[in-house]
């Protein structure tokens, strides 16, 4: 089977104290509900995949997700917000207020512990 789009979810998980991991700020429940929407829905199963994943690099503003082949990135999303997304996987509108371009191209994630086995690294 050949997916049109792969959404990759963060579900990172670091210990408490350190810098902020998406699995434990919503990310693990985040993917799990995209999972069930998008199983729920017709137009989307077999075209749709939803795949937690490591890090993805802008922990400070997650849960993050990336979404291909568009490359579009979505941060700071939450479970509230599934219903948005799966409006855009379906063809709708790419949430705005959740893009993520990183324009200012500094997330004050540069101490480059990728401890996660996530291809591309940290940014
Ligand atoms: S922990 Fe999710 S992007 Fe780094």
């Amino acid at each position: 089977m050949r997916y049109q789009r792969h959404v990759f979810v963060c579900t990172q998980e670091r210990p408490a104290g350190g810098k902020p991991s998406c699995g434990g700020r919503g990310g693990v429940a985040l993917c799990g509900a995209l999972q069930r929407e998008v199983a729920r829905r017709d137009d989307l199963v077999g075209v749709v995949a939803v795949t937690p994943c490591g890090c993805l690099g802008p922990c400070f503003d997650g849960p993050n997700l990336v979404v291909y082949p568009e490359g579009v990135w979505l941060a700071g999303a939450t479970e509230a917000d599934v219903a948005e997304i799966v409006g855009y996987l379906a063809g709708g509108p790419v949430p705005a207020r959740l893009r993520w371009d990183g324009a200012d191209g500094d997330d004050d994630d540069d101490d480059d512990d990728d401890d996660d086995g996530a291809g591309g690294g940290e940014r």
